[in-house]
C-alpha cells in the first residue's frame, strides 16, 4: 500500500511535515487584495500597534463589511493553493468577526453570549464559498486552513515552530493569550512528523525488533507532544480565554446564539450550519487513537458520532490519511499482533503510549475545567458539544484499554514496573469517578472538581 500521497499541495502528511503545511503559510495576501488585508490588520480588538481595532467598537466591523467590495471574480481566477488558503483564512475571519460581533458585545455587557447575526452579506459569502469550494471544505472558520495550522507567521524565520516564535497572520482579540492559545497547537504539531514516521515504520516492519523500534518512535513523539501541550498554562492565561472564545463558536450546536442557522447571501436561501473551530479538529489524538486501537473502546453514543462528524471538517488529504490508517489497523491489529506474538516489550511500549494519550486527555480535561467551566456557565463548546458530559468519555475509553493491556503483562516484567503502573491506573480511574460524581450534583463547583487533580497527585500544572 502506498502511504505517500496525502497532499493537496498545502498539507502533505508524511514523516517530514507531519500535519503542518509543506511550507510557511503566506503572512499576507497579494497586493491586489489590499482592501481585504487592511481590514484584517484593522479588525482585532487590539491592533498590532497597540491601539483599539474595529472589534473594540460596537457596529464598526458591520460598517466596514457593508462597504466591502465583492471580489468574487478576482478570487475565482486564483489557482495557487497558498493564495487560495490565505483567502479562505481571510474570509473565514471576516465571517466569524461579522457574525459574532453582537454576541461578543452582549457578553461584555451581560456576561451572556446573546445573539449573532444570521445573514452573511454577499460580498463576503460569495467569494468565501468560491475559495471553500476550491479547497473542498465548508465555508466556515476551521482549524487547518484558517485559525491554527495555516495561520502562523514565523517571527524569526531561522528558528522553529515554538509558539514564542509564532505570530498570527489573522486574529480576533490580538492579545497575547489568543496567540499563545492557538499557536501552541501549531507548536505541538512540530512533533507530529515523528509520530507519523513511527506509524509508517510499523506498517513496513518485518519482525518484532522493527515493531518495537517503531513503537519507541511513537512513544518518543507522544512524550514531546505532551510536554509542549502542558505549556498551555503559561502560553495562554485561563482567565483570558473568553477574550476571544466567542469568535471561534460554530453555528451547529450553538442554537442559542445562531437560531436555526445563517443565510449566506447569494449562496444559499436556506440557513446553513457548520461546526466551530476546535482542537478536536487536530489530528494527533485521532491518529494515536486509530493506530493504537483506542477507537475500539470508544463508547457508542452521540459524542463519538460527533468525533466522526468532525472528520468531515478536515482537509480531504487528511481525511484520506486517517481512513487508510484505520483500514490498515483494522480489527485492533496492533493489540492482537503484540498479544499473539507474545511481544512483552511491545506491549509495554503500547501501554506507555496509551498512558501518554491518557495524560494528554487528562491534562486537556483540566484545561476544560479551568478555561471553560471556571469561566462560564454556557455548557456548549465552540465545536457545539455538551462539554462536561463529553470529554470524560474518551478518558474512560483509554483507561479501559489500559486495563486489557496490563492484564497481559507479567508482574515481574523486565520492561516496566507493573505494580506501580497498576496502582497509578487505579488512581486515575478513581480521580475521574470522583470528578464525575461532583459533576452530577445539581450545582457543581468547578474549583472543587479542579482541586481534586492536585489532591490525587494527577495535576497537569
Ligand atoms: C486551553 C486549551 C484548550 C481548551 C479549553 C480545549 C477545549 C476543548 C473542548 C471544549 C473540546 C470539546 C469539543 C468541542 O470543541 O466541541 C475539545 C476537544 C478536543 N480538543 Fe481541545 N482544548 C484545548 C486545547 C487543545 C489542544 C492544545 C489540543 C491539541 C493540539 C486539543 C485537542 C482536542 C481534541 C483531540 C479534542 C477531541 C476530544 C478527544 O478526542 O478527547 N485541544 N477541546
Amino acid at each position: 500500500m502506498r502511504l505517500d500521497n496525502y497532499t493537496d499541495d498545502f498539507f502533505e502528511v508524511n514523516n517530514k511535515n507531519g500535519f503542518l503545511p509543506k511550507k510557511n503559510p503566506l503572512s499576507k495576501l497579494p497586493e491586489r487584495y489590499n482592501e481585504l488585508q487592511r481590514l484584517i490588520y484593522e479588525m482585532p480588538i487590539k491592533k498590532e500597534d497597540g491601539s483599539n481595532g474595529l472589534l473594540s467598537k460596537k457596529g464598526a466591523i458591520e460598517d466596514r463589511i457593508n462597504n466591502l467590495s465583492n471580489l468574487k471574480d478576482l478570487v475565482n481566477n486564483e489557482d495557487d493553493v497558498f493564495i487560495v488558503q490565505a483567502l479562505f483564512r481571510t474570509y473565514a475571519f471576516l465571517t466569524s468577526a461579522y457574525l459574532l460581533a453582537p454576541a461578543h458585545f452582549s457578553y461584555i455587557e451581560t456576561k451572556k453570549y446573546g445573539k449573532a447575526h444570521t445573514t452573511l452579506p454577499a460580498q463576503v459569502a460569495e467569494p468565501f464559498a468560491i475559495v471553500s469550494k476550491k479547497l473542498d471544505v465548508y465555508p466556515f472558520l476551521d482549524y487547518h486552513y484558517a485559525y491554527s495550522l495555516g495561520n502562523y507567521v514565523k517571527i524569526d524565520d531561522t528558528k522553529g515552530h515554538e509558539w514564542e516564535n509564532l505570530a498570527m497572520a489573522a486574529k480576533f482579540s490580538g492579545m497575547d493569550d489568543e496567540r499563545g492559545f492557538i499557536m501552541l497547537h501549531v507548536d505541538i504539531n512540530q512533533h507530529s512528523p515523528e509520530l507519523i514516521g513511527g506509524i509508517f515504520d510499523y506498517l513496513n516492519s518485518n519482525d518484532s525488533t522493527e515493531v518495537n523500534n517503531s513503537l519507541k518512535k511513537c512513544l518518543s513523539s507522544m512524550k514531546k507532544i505532551n510536554e509542549r501541550r502542558q505549556i498551555m498554562w503559561q502560553a495562554s492565561r485561563w482567565k483570558h480565554y473568553n477574550d476571544f472564545r466567542v469568535f471561534i463558536m460554530g453555528i451547529k450546536g450553538n442554537d442559542e446564539i445562531f437560531g436555526n442557522g445563517v443565510i449566506y447571501e447569494g449562496v444559499s436561501d436556506k440557513p446553513l450550519q457548520f461546526r466551530g473551530q476546535t482542537g478536536a479538529q487536530d489530528n494527533i489524538i485521532p491518529t494515536a487513537d486509530i493506530f493504537t486501537g483506542v477507537i475500539y473502546y470508544y463508547p457508542s453514543n452521540d459524542l463519538t458520532k460527533y468525533l466522526l462528524d468532525l472528520r468531515l471538517y478536515r482537509p480531504k488529504c487528511i481525511q484520506n490519511f486517517l481512513e487508510d490508517i484505520k483500514n490498515e489497523m483494522g480489527n485492533n491489529r496492533l493489540f492482537n499482533e503484540l498479544k499473539e506474538s507474545n511481544n512483552e516489550e511491545g506491549l509495554c511500549m503500547l501501554i506507555q503510549i496509551l498512558d501518554e494519550i491518557y495524560y494528554f486527555r487528562n491534562g486537556h480535561w483540566q484545561f476544560v475545567q479551568k478555561y471553560i467551566m471556571a469561566n462560564t456557565k454556557y455548557a456548549k463548546a465552540t465545536g457545539g458539544t455538551p462539554i462536561i458530559s463529553w470529554i470524560p468519555n474518551q478518558i474512560t475509553a483509554v483507561l479501559n484499554y489500559m486495563d486489557d493491556v496490563i492484564g497481559l503483562l507479567p508482574q515481574n516484567s523486565e520492561f516496566l514496573n507493573i505494580k506501580e503502573f497498576y496502582s497509578q491506573l487505579h488512581k486515575k480511574r478513581d480521580l475521574l469517578n470522583k470528578q464525575l460524581k461532583l459533576l452530577h450534583l445539581d450545582k457543581y463547583k468547578p474549583d472543587e472538581v479542579f482541586s481534586l487533580n492536585r489532591k490525587m497527585g494527577l495535576s497537569d500544572k
